[in-house]
């Protein structure tokens, strides 16, 4: 926090600047004087003052020009005039152009005083007000886009080319993609971030519901309506409006937020005023809303309304590169939930993770992670603290494919043994993937005892 502040004054009378410099650096400012505007300007800075007093009338350059001067340079700092009594006026004048206030000359100290006091008052607000927007508009770690595969970097870009206009976003993806992490981020960072950010989930709301809860009631609009209630388009003015699962809004719906989104306007059930929404909208489906417009369930105008631009989150197994950096993230939070240190997985956690299909995707990879956290007992995720799902749950194309594999690790220089036990390791987790973990039916399968099975698995890290 400012401490003392820098006060610049300007005047063409010697005399003032010397009894101004007095009183001022008396009540512990650090004060500055210029005898004209030209020399002024040439102090000036960025942060350099936080409040200039300057005379209206000075011989090089008036006040008002003066003043358009020193905001250009720097818009922070706070302005005073000092007028000849009896030109008030201009200074008021120079008010409506950004100057703080002004007294007269012959100038009584004590009012002098007052309003360099409340001026530098209203910079200190200023400043934190600022501080804090800065802190605010810092993306907290919780809610960054994490992954570093071209593919995420693409909705990174997205979201950053979308966010400062008020264009209307449909974003796509699988259930636990992150579409709603997506379309946060677009608010957080849209020039609506201190407006509200209105969710409503088509998904899981009957038709009735959902069409109150979109554009509000009057008293009395049905049985049970007791008092008015603004509907999410209108508490969404000045913000945004997030559509989730769009694709299960029903056809009569549908036709009703085409009408709200086309005019921007919204009318209460039972009520008959028009009321005017200024709302940015961000719809989601984890549906394909094209062949429900084939099937006849979703309106195509308002497809072509919502689809203006289009954000399409690919599966989490089509995008295996953003999985170590999740992981590193998801870890840290599952970490801080314990209450533990966990500093990482295995490589053996991390190849199962790697190969894993993810119907779930990145919310089920969040759930998994945290899950093992629970069973950890050292610092590291180990294999044994993932649910058999994933342990066994690789996919059937790994790199041991062929001969020709064989042959190229040996060339590699690995032994024979070591690249026959991955042989053997790989084929026991296949076996027990494809018997769903029933142990007998793996060994039935693989034409070996029980207890060589289960041998093997311990000496293979697999249980
Ligand atoms: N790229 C990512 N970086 C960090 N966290 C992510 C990422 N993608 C998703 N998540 C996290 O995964 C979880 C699911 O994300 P979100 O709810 O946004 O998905 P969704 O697509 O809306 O899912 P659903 O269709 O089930 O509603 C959230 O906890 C979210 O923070
Ligand atoms: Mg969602």
């Amino acid at each position: 926090m400012f401490k003392a502040h820098n006060i610049l004054i300007v005047d063409d009378e010697k005399s003032i600047l010397f009894s101004l410099k007095a009183v001022l650096t008396k009540e512990n400012y650090n004060v500055k004087t210029a005898s004209d505007a030209r020399e002024a300007l040439k102090l000036l800075e960025p942060g350099a003052f936080q409040v200039i007093i300057s005379d209206y009338n000075m011989p090089a350059m008036n006040g008002m020009e003066f003043l358009r001067g020193v905001k250009s340079i720097d818009s922070e700092a706070i302005f005073i005039f000092m007028t000849a009594y009896g030109s008030e006026k201009l200074a008021i004048e120079a008010m409506k152009e950004g100057a703080y206030d002004y007294f007269s000359k012959p100038f009584d100290i004590d009012e002098m005083r007052l309003v360099v006091a409340k001026a530098c008052e209203r910079f200190n607000l200023a400043w934190q007000k600022k501080n804090l927007e800065e802190r605010f508009l810092v993306e907290p770690s919780q809610d960054r886009i994490i992954g570093l595969s071209p593919s995420t970097k693409l909705v990174k870009e997205r979201i950053e080319q979308v966010a400062k206009s008020d264009i209307t976003v449909l974003i796509q993806g699988e259930s636990g993609t992150g579409k709603e992490l997506v379309a946060e981020a677009i608010q957080r960072k849209s020039g609506r971030a201190t407006g509200p950010f209105v969710k409503l989930n088509c998904a899981a709301l009957p038709e009735n519901l959902i069409e109150s809860e979109l554009f509000g009631y009057e008293r009395g609009a049905f049985t049970g309506a007791t008092a008015r209630k603004r509907g999410k388009f209108e508490v969404a003015d000045g913000g945004t409006i997030f559509l989730d699962e769009i694709g299960d809004m029903a056809l009569n719906t549908q036709a009703k937020v085409l009408r709200a989104i086309q005019e921007r306007e919204v009318e209460r059930l039972g009520g008959n005023e028009t009321i005017k929404v200024d709302v940015r909208i961000i719809a989601a489906t984890h549906k394909d809303l094209k062949s429900l417009i084939s099937e006849g369930k979703f309106r195509e105008d308002l497809f072509y309304r919502i689809n203006v631009v289009n954000v399409a989150i690919a599966p989490l197994r089509e995008r295996p590169d953003d999985i170590p950096e999740l992981v590193e993230h998801f870890v840290a939070i599952a970490a801080g939930k314990v209450g533990r240190k966990i500093s990482g997985v295995s490589p053996r956690v991390m190849t199962a993770l790697k190969n894993f299909k993810w119907p779930g995707n990145v919310r089920q990879l969040q759930n998994i992670i945290e899950g093992a956290a629970v069973f950890a007992k050292g610092d590291i995720l180990e294999l044994e603290n993932l649910s058999e799902e994933i342990r066994f749950g690789f996919a059937p194309e790994t790199q041991i494919s062929s001969l020709e594999w064989v042959a190229g690790e040996i060339e590699k220089g690995r032994s024979l043994d070591e690249v026959v036990a991955e042989i053997e390791r790989e084929m026991i987790m296949r076996t027990i993937a494809a018997t769903a973990g029933n142990q007998s039916a793996a060994a039935t399968k693989l034409g070996i005892k029980r207890g060589t099975l289960q041998y093997k698995m311990k000496m293979y890290n697999l249980v």
